[in-house]
């Protein structure tokens, strides 16, 4: 069975895919909807944000006691329930993750049950500099860790990113276009094991002699 045919026999999935930039001509924006249009490509489902629908007030602990949530953050938190795991393109702002996205993480987290808690999260930046906002990524990294999210160890950086893209939104250069394309299917596989397969190496051992089926060699 090749790639292509596990492509097309995968669990369902469903991804949410989110752009952390405001900027109407953002690059990061770019590198989410290539994102969810790979997912789409294989087999998953993307749910595509705009970090204005996660907009929020800046964290005040006093307004948090009175109850007053803002909507961008519980339609986030809404958001993350309502898919398996999440990938966000993040712009780096001074070496780190931008402040509106540490915001209305901070008020995420005030949620119970927490909702970063145990999903799976891919990372990716794009900047006009020569090490695309990885810097940022990892500063995001410690934040989503420190929540319990299970942050994909592969992170892609798109350096030069101004001029990365083609007028169809495509990477240009093919060497980056199939690593994006790895990187991405790569969390997929991982996302779609831990949804649905989750005993799978302990049924090889304690069944031994029993074929997997080629689906479930993804787990690998
Ligand atoms: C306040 C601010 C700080 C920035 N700091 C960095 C930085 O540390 N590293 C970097 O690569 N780019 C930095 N940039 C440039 C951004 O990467 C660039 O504006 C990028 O296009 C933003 O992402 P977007 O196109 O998705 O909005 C900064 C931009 C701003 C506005």
């Amino acid at each position: 069975m090749n790639t292509q045919e596990q492509t097309n026999q995968r669990e369902p999935i469903r991804l949410l895919v989110f752009t952390a930039s405001l900027r109407n001509d953002s690059l990061n924006t770019r590198l989410a909807k290539l994102a969810t249009s790979i997912v789409e490509k294989n087999a998953g489902k993307a749910d595509f944000a705009n970090m204005n629908e996660f907009d929020c007030p800046s964290y005040n602990q006093d307004s948090e006691l009175t109850g007053a949530v803002p909507k961008g953050a519980e339609q986030l938190r809404n958001r993350l329930l309502a898919n398996d795991a999440f990938i966000i393109a993040s712009p780096e702002y001074n070496a780190s993750m931008p402040g509106n996205l540490k915001n209305v993480i901070d008020w995420v987290s005030r949620f119970r049950p927490q909702p970063f808690n145990e999903r799976h999260a891919l990372l990716m930046s794009a900047s006009p500099s020569m090490v695309g906002g990885n810097r940022g990524l990892w500063s995001l990294r410690i934040t989503l860790e420190h929540l319990g999210a299970r942050v994909f160890p592969d992170m892609f950086s798109l350096a030069t990113a101004h001029q990365a893209f083609s007028p169809e939104g495509y990477l240009t250069n093919t060497t980056l276009a199939e690593r994006f394309e790895s990187n991405v299917v790569a969390f997929m596989n991982l996302v779609e094991a831990a949804k649905h397969y989750p005993c799978i190496k302990k049924a090889w051992v304690e069944f031994l002699g029993e074929r997997p089926d080629p689906v479930t060699e993804r787990v690998e």
